[in-house]
């Protein structure tokens, strides 16, 4: 079900790949596992025990909350995460990213604040309406399936009901500058999906790094779990994919504009935009 590999041999053959809904695992390297210490180096500043057991102690909700905020966009987590796209062939012309982002998922599946919580089901792709998004994932400490983010892939080109018609990133931006959270940070499912479906979850080690389209449906698992899930994740976009519109399809985001201000060129910074 997920494709291990090295390196990118074609990268026009990966893309057409990754939007028909393949997921790749890329496995370990030099570059991918100094990143994995340059992260629990910086998380260490701030708490010292054992990652999965964080939750023991009675101030790790305020603890993830700070973790998430001092880590977030860490140059040299970036610095570290463009080497290793360009160690495996992906990089070819302008490319951007948004946020690397360090998350904290809880041990208990309960409501959690920001990026310290369990996330429901969503693509990606319902918040920014760029099919051309490409998502990039990995465990930072070791996870096990009921901790952990799973895929729904029978729903990659099939259409969920979900609350993209109405939802606006620039709402909840505004909102989140005044500290008001009350506003969905994305667009919701609004079906509650069948018991049978067909659900992959992802167990893969640190240093190895998961990759797939920004409009897959996935979640974080429900289950309970003994373990806290540290993880990191950022999302690229490519000029070229852009242009030639090589992309995913688009089977049930009804947002009414496109969002390219998330995402920054990873040379020089300036905002990417949509030319169409
Ligand atoms: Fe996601």
């Amino acid at each position: 079900m997920f494709i291990s590999i090295n390196q990118i041999e074609n990268l026009s053959q990966f893309k057409k790949e990754i939007f028909t809904g393949k997921i790749f695992i890329f496995q370990k390297s030099e570059i991918t596992e100094q990143l994995i210490d340059q992260i629990k180096k910086k998380i260490q500043i701030h708490y010292s025990g054992p990652l999965e057991k964080l939750h023991h102690l009675s101030n790790c909700e305020e603890l993830s909350t700070d973790l998430i905020a001092n880590l977030k966009n860490t140059e040299i987590f970036k610095n570290l995460f463009y080497n290793f796209l360009i160690s495996i062939n992906f990089l070819q012309g302008e490319s951007y990213w948004d946020k690397f982002v360090v998350r904290v998922a809880p041990a208990k599946n309960e409501f959690g604040y920001r990026e310290a919580s369990r996330i429901g089901v969503h693509r990606d792709t319902w918040g920014t309406n760029i099919h051309q998004q490409i998502n990039w994932w990995a465990p930072i400490s070791s996870i096990e399936k009921t901790n952990t983010m799973v895929f729904f892939p029978e729903y990659f080109d099939r259409p969920v009901k979900n609350s993209t018609a109405t939802w606006d990133l620039n709402i909840y931006l505004e909102n989140r500058k005044k500290g008001d959270f009350s506003y969905p940070s994305a667009p919701e499912l609004l079906e509650d999906l069948p018991e049978s479906l067909k659900i992959w979850p992802v167990t893969i080690k640190p240093g190895e790094i998961l990759c797939f389209s920004g409009s897959h449906l996935h979640s974080s698992s429900k289950d309970k779990s003994e373990n806290t899930r540290f993880s990191y994740e950022i999302r690229t976009v490519c000029q070229n994919d852009l242009d030639e519109k090589n992309q995913a399809p688009n089977v049930d985001c009804e947002l009414q504009w496109q969002f390219p201000k998330i995402f920054r060129n990873m040379k020089d910074n300036s905002p990417m935009k949509m030319t169409s």
